[in-house]
């Protein structure tokens, strides 16, 4: 148990612990975001990247269809018609000078990672190749589905993250992999650096900085079927919400319409992009009765409702929790050019070759809209609203300026991540060119990492976290999905209160100092319930209907009540609310249908 023996503990500068790590930039999160960021402020100063998973594993890479940005390389477009679709698309919750922006900047990002050298898939006169995804019209959603969708075949993600990642080798950036990140040091809202647990080798590190910068992703994992990977457990919500700062939004979770049967694995938007179909156990292409003008190309929450709809009305295919994907007739050489790790996938996982027959799919636990509150620099806000929090950063899914509002489109992710991780590092530079000095760390800077790990440790409960784990990501699925209602709801935060009287009653078997994930998963599960209570509540508080937040009891959007964001605390062992206005600028709310 060599990390937390007393004795191999020892004090730097008053912190006890195995060693002290210096850099100008902390990033916690190895995605597009975290690596954008590490290329932007490498180039004038010493940036650290901590991450859970080897870096080119992080979670942007599973992301397959698309970056958004309208180019006009393959069709008339323009950033008015993206940023009235990402409006449209957010139920009119998105910030509109925030999302602003990410469309106009788009086209340069997009570019960048082109002269970075990804190999993006291309036009037959060499441009970068686009296609159409869920939600992006053309002229202001009054023509059809707009080419807009920048593409490496079905791998877009895992193109541009292995881009990033050969960047941030060239420009220095020092990777800790395999780093997990146990808390957050901010002290008279000065943040200061972060204390990480080795979990390779053992032993609790203090990095201390000048600046941090959290790119830790989505949380997923809190659902039974999700597209998500098994690092995707929210780490960096709670730890923010442990340093008593807020949450904003996070009742706002996106299910994309299409994963494999029973697996949760993504099949990418760009199958209908491509010209896929979806059908019901009696052969009908049923989004034609949800969405006639649109069809499959409506924006996900629609298209999630729609599927679970057919399900719960008993057209799942064989009567079962399932619908089809038909891509038979776009031909075996388009699918094996444009989709083919929608092949693999489907082949492998469910033995279908989907050159010859549909594929089993379901609506999966995808995204999260909400997150840490940000500025459109992404300085982390302290009050939700305008405060900063000196020196703290957050981008991608883990925060939220807000994009999406209450659904994203497909493709803005992959967007978002890059633009704001590239617009965090542009800040921290700024920051840093004022500021010489390192924070003082404070003496009980590990205090709180140290307590938590040794307690679970030495806990000698019965409880197991594996089975805690299962029952919450079982009835978040079924009383926090897709459809809720006020009494699934409360029922949901009964139960989450259960299982955190439980989690303090938990075994951990293993006690040994090295690769230990039995305390991973005991210090991931302790995260998922802490802001598994904030979606629950907020959902349960918002008592409308927009977007992905689906209320049956209360069927209609209302902008007369909640038009607005909600910012939540941890605080004195209860849930603290505030509400701070939607920006809106060009566009005003109306009704939305597709
Ligand atoms: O469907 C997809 O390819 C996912 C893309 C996204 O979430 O933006």
């Amino acid at each position: 148990m060599a990390q937390f023996d007393p004795e191999t503990i020892h004090d730097i500068e008053g912190v006890p612990v195995h060693s002290v790590h210096r850099h100008d930039v902390i990033i916690v999160g190895a995605g597009l975001a975290g690596m954008r960021a590490a290329v932007e402020a490498s180039r004038e100063y010493d940036v650290a990247v901590l991450s859970k998973v080897f870096p080119t594993r992080s979670h942007s890479g599973a992301a397959q269809g698309g970056i958004a940005g309208a180019l006009a390389n393959e069709e008339e477009d323009h950033w008015e018609w993206h940023m009235f679709d990402t409006i449209k698309g957010s139920d009119y919750l998105g910030d509109q000078d925030a999302i602003e922006i990410l469309v106009k900047e788009a086209p340069v990002v997009v570019r960048e990672f082109e002269h970075y050298g990804a190999a993006f898939s291309r036009t037959p006169d060499g441009r970068i190749a686009q296609r159409k995804f869920g939600g992006h019209t053309k002229d202001f959603g009054r023509g059809g589905p707009i080419l807009r969708a920048n593409y490496a075949a079905d791998r877009t993600g895992h193109v541009l993250l292995h881009t990033l990642y050969e960047v941030c080798v060239k420009t220095g950036v020092r990777f800790y992999s395999e780093y997990y990140a146990l808390s957050l040091i901010v002290k008279d809202n000065v943040c200061r650096g972060v204390v990480a647990w080795d979990i390779l080798n053992g032993g609790i590190h203090v990095f201390h900085a000048k600046t941090v910068m959290f790119g830790t992703g989505g949380y997923g994992k809190l659902f039974k079927i999700t597209s998500n990977a098994l690092a995707n457990t929210g780490d960096g919500l709670s730890l923010v919400l442990r340093a008593g700062l807020p949450l904003e939004d996070m009742e706002f979770v996106q299910f994309h319409p299409t994963g494999l049967y029973l697996q949760g694995i993504l099949v990418s938007e760009a199958a209908r992009g491509e010209g896929g179909y979806l059908v019901n156990d009696k052969g009908e292409r049923f989004m034609e009765r949800y969405a006639p003008d649109k069809m499959e190309l409506a924006p996900r929450d629609l298209v999630s409702r729609s599927i679970q709809t057919e399900i719960n009305e008993g057209r799942g295919i064989g009567g079962k929790d399932y619908v089809h994907i038909d891509l038979r007739h776009l031909g075996t050489e388009n699918i094996m050019k444009k989709l083919p790790q929608i092949h693999e996938l489907a082949w492998k996982f469910l033995h279908v070759d989907c050159t010859k027959d549909p594929i089993p799919i379901q609506p999966t636990a995808h995204y999260s809209m909400g997150g840490i509150p940000t500025n459109k620099d992404a300085e982390v806000l302290a009050d939700g609203k305008e405060k900063v929090v000196t020196g703290f950063y957050a981008a991608g899914e883990c925060a939220c300026v807000s994009i999406h509002g209450a659904n994203r489109l497909g493709t803005n992710s992959l967007l978002e991540a890059s633009l704001f991780g590239r617009r965090a590092g542009k800040a921290i530079v700024r920051f840093l060119r004022e500021t010489r000095e390192f924070p003082a760390l404070p003496s009980d800077a590990a205090k709180k990492a140290i307590e938590e790990v040794e307690s679970l440790l030495s806990s000698g409960g019965s409880e197991k976290v594996g089975a805690l784990r299962e029952e919450l990501q079982e009835q978040m699925m079924r009383d926090c999905g897709i459809f809720r209602t006020g009494e699934k709801l409360t029922a949901m935060l009964d139960e989450i209160h259960k299982l955190e009287e439980r989690y303090r009653n938990i075994q951990i078997d293993d006690k040994s100092g090295t690769f230990n994930y039995d305390l991973l998963e005991a210090i991931e599960l302790g995260h998922m319930l802490d802001f598994a209570e904030i979606v629950v509540s907020g959902a349960i508080a918002r008592k409308e209907s927009r977007g992905a937040h689906s209320r049956t009891d209360f069927p209609k959007r209302d902008d007369e009540k909640w038009l607005k964001h909600t910012l939540a605390w941890k605080k004195d062992g209860g849930i603290t609310f505030d509400y701070k206005p939607v920006v809106i600028t060009r566009f005003q709310p109306k009704e939305r249908a597709y």
